[in-house]
């Protein structure tokens, strides 16, 4: 009695970890692609663009049957998935991120600038189903723990990934969001944020927000964006907006300061699933420790965006 209780306990303690093997454990890896380095690919879509690009890397520790955490990173207008593997750094073995990154790619408009859904130029793509097509495509060729899918993007990459955070079918498969200067458009006619309808299956939806409070592009504050015919949201409100709907109180936040003198960030926290980091001296950029593709601005260890998504994100499962 007393041994079978301590298996089951065992047992129990083993998988209530959640992890949750996907369909391409014990699958050998697709052709071309190679642990330890990053390759280009395409899928069919339904989007209303076909086919559609991705980047992946898969980490050279990577075994097919040892299910690894999946994290997609969207890129921002006018970059590409590549511009997005060297500015976020996931794929950098420095960071220690032992999962499978995946870069997928935006839609090019009339001029060739590549963009996703929520841009008030995107027209008519559902890079909401795109992703979804691609996560089962993964799925399916990986062994990727399902419980541990998150998502992440920079400026319309962000924003889009804001729209994910409110869809009802993405919240039940991606296990945490966090936009980096989000591009947060509100709707041309009410002026105010598109509905946003997670699951209600989840007691919270995890979010962590990064923004520059001198973003010229998608500003702090909101309002006309300079590139573009349309506004975008105040972004302490839209964080408020994730407090409400994960049962807080607004009010009832958790104030912190990071780094010092003019690289001084503040820290809204509201528990450990609605985290907002704004930064005194950056603009519209990835935040990171040294120079990069966005900004010869640095922040400090504590408030650099790829560490603190990675630590996160390490929270959180399905
Ligand atoms: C990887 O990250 C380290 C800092 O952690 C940085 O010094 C290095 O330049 C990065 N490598 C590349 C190729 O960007
Ligand atoms: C495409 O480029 C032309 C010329 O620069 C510009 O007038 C037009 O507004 C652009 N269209 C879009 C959708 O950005
Ligand atoms: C942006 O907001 C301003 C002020 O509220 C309003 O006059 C303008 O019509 C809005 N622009 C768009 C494209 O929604
Ligand atoms: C955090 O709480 C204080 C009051 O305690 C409030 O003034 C402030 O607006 C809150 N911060 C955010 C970003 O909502
Ligand atoms: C964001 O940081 C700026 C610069 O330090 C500061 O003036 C502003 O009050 C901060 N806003 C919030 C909501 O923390
Ligand atoms: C960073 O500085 C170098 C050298 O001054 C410059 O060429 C580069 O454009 C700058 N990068 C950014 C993103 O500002």
């Amino acid at each position: 009695m007393l041994t079978s209780t301590i298996v089951a306990l065992l047992l129990f303690s083993a998988t209530s970890g959640a992890t949750v093997s996907s369909p391409g454990c014990g699958k050998p890896l697709p052709g071309c692609v190679e642990t330890g380095h990053s390759s280009d690919h395409a899928i069919d879509s339904k989007s209303g663009a076909s086919p559609r690009n991705y980047r992946i890397h898969v980490p050279k520790s990577y075994q097919n049957t040892v299910p690894v955490p999946l994290m997609f990173s969207f890129h921002g207008r006018g970059d590409n998935m590549k511009f997005q593997e060297d500015l976020s750094q996931f794929t950098n073995t420095s960071y220690g991120f032992e999962g499978i990154s995946v870069f997928p790619e935006g839609v090019p408009d009339v001029n060739g600038t590549l963009q996703w859904q929520g841009d008030p130029d995107s027209h008519g793509i559902d890079d909401i189903l795109f992703t979804s097509e691609l996560l089962d495509e993964l799925l399916n060729n990986y062994c990727i723990d399902s419980s541990r899918v998150y998502a992440n993007g920079k400026s319309n990459g962000g924003g889009f990934t804001g729209l994910l955070a409110c869809d009802k079918t993405a919240t039940k498969r991606i296990a945490a969001f966090a936009p980096v200067s989000g591009a947060f458009y509100l709707d041309k006619e009410t002026q105010e944020l598109p509905p946003c309808t997670p699951t209600s299956t989840r007691d919270v939806i995890p979010i962590l927000e990064f923004h520059g409070f001198k973003d010229k592009t998608i500003t702090y504050n909101g309002g006309p964006n300079k590139r573009h015919d349309g506004n975008s949201t105040n972004i302490p409100k839209w964080v408020d907006g994730w407090a409400n709907r994960n049962g807080f109180n607004v009010a009832a936040n958790e104030t912190t300061h990071l780094c010092s003198g003019p690289r001084l960030v503040t820290r809204y926290s509201w528990g450990d699933s609605v985290i907002h980091y704004n930064y005194t001296n950056l603009y519209h950029d990835w935040p990171s420790t040294f120079p990069n593709g966005d900004t010869n601005l640095t922040t400090c260890e504590d408030a650099e965006a790829t560490r603190v998504i990675l630590d996160w994100f390490g929270k959180w499962s399905l």
